[in-house]
């Protein structure tokens, strides 16, 4: 990279690649906060228009990893196959690429709320808008869904270098290296060993991985903070939300987006918690600031939703739901390695989410109720109205996601 942008020579950098004119006066220049690898700046051109601008800047041990190049890509796909449209509805613009400098411009939407903020500020989840992310996730994969020349075209890699196969994100937590100890909270370890003693975590891990079938276009980093939604979404018909941050984007597996967003959701509920050696869990549950059972309508609206849009990907994997909620659990798992790589924070709340995230894993049958607050057969119903589906065989045995009587201390 020979040019790290600033807020002082963005307009300038602009201005060179053409996207604004010495004419348009004083721009206004507002920095987003900085995360581990983009730093991102949102400039206010002419006519109310606003770009986001974003650089990669690397990581302290990864350096940059070119994700920029995926999202570039991404938008070209969108732009050599015009059939793609409805998927160019959801995601914004992308304007601008400079592969030298790792930079991206992107439209920004001044209208649109970050949705991991409005959940935030609001505390509300009205299920509208988790049943739009449904349908526009899977409006993703089904106009995808198995296009070989789309495949293809993923395939391509930035300059210079091979791609020999798409990235399979089904991947557990690398062994602990003492590297590592002076870099993360000493209550972080307990974390590491606790998952290294799951052998049957692990091994869910790994058939998951093997399991893992990449067949369409996926997002594969769908969390909250990645979907945009309309401020007056109650007042709209559609539009009602835009998917960003498409650099982690390939040709990948779908119940892996699904899991990643309904993992997204939780985390709310499960950061809510107040752990402490001295409460019960049972009270810590009831002290939740978000009860699972506020969430949990969301959760299946979601589901539905994607369901309802895509019911063909019940046919080619009659087990999606069980899928499903395996990538749940293995996001759950991602969420807290990155909340401990990045930021450097770990509470007794990420040791029950791993236990959460455990069970997903290894009991995917049974977490079904837990997690949706309602049986398999009572989420499929309605889609088995709409097209035959394959019905679950048998009768589950249901366990509790949480036990009332155990400490987390010590477990
Ligand atoms: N097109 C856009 N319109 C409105 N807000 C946006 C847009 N793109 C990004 N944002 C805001 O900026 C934040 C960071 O953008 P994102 O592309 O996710 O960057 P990063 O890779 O740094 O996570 C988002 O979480 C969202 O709040
Ligand atoms: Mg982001």
């Amino acid at each position: 990279m020979s040019l790290p942008l600033s807020s002082q020579n963005v307009i300038q950098y602009l201005q060179a690649v053409g996207m604004c004119s010495l004419e348009d006066g004083k721009l206004e220049v507002l920095n987003l906060p900085v995360n581990r690898k983009n730093y991102n700046l949102v400039v206010d051109v002419v006519g109310n228009h606003k770009l986001l601008v974003k650089q990669e800047h690397g990581t302290e041990n990864e350096g940059i990893i070119h994700e920029l190049f995926n999202e570039w890509l991404f938008h070209q796909l969108l732009q050599k196959f015009p059939v793609l449209g409805n998927i160019s509805a959801i995601a914004p613009l992308v304007v601008h690429f400079d592969e030298e400098n790792s930079i991206l411009v992107r439209n920004y939407f001044s209208e649109y709320l970050d949705l991991g903020q409005y959940y935030k500020n609001s505390n509300i989840f009205p299920t509208d808008i988790a049943a739009a992310i449904g349908t526009t996730l899977a409006a993703l994969h089904r106009t995808t869904f198995q296009g070989k020349e789309y495949r293809d075209f993923m395939a391509t890699a930035p300059q210079g270098q091979f791609r020999y196969h798409f990235y399979n994100p089904a991947q557990g937590i690398g062994s602990l290296d003492p590297a590592i100890f002076g870099n993360i909270p000493t209550g972080a370890l307990k974390f590491h060993v606790l998952y290294q003693r799951y052998e049957s975590l692990e091994a869910a891990i790994a058939d998951l991985a093997y399991e893992w079938n990449a067949c369409c276009l996926t997002h594969n980093d769908l969390k909250l903070n990645n979907i945009l939604i309309h401020s007056r979404w109650n007042q709209l018909d559609n539009c009602l939300v835009q998917l960003i941050d498409w650099e982690a984007c390939t040709w990948g597996d779908p119940a892996f987006d699904v899991g990643t967003i309904l993992a997204s959701y939780l985390e709310i509920w499960l950061e809510s918690l107040i752990v402490d050696p001295t409460l019960e869990l049972a009270e810590s549950l009831q002290l939740a600031m978000t009860p699972l059972e506020e969430i949990q309508p969301s959760l299946v609206a979601l589901l539905q939703g994607y369901l309802q849009a895509f019911p063909m990907i019940l046919t080619y994997h009659p087990n999606f739901l069980v899928r499903v909620i395996k990538f749940t659990g293995l996001a759950l798992i991602h969420q807290i390695q990155d909340k401990i790589n990045k930021y450097k924070l770990f509470t007794d709340s990420h040791l029950y989410m791993l236990e959460v995230a455990k069970n997903f894993l290894t009991m995917p049958e049974q977490s079904v109720l837990s997690i949706f607050g309602i049986s398999e057969e009572e989420i499929l119903s309605p889609i088995a109205k709409i097209q035959q589906i394959p019905q679950p065989e048998k009768e589950k045995q249901l366990v509790r996601l949480y036990y009332e009587n155990t400490r987390l201390r010590g477990c």
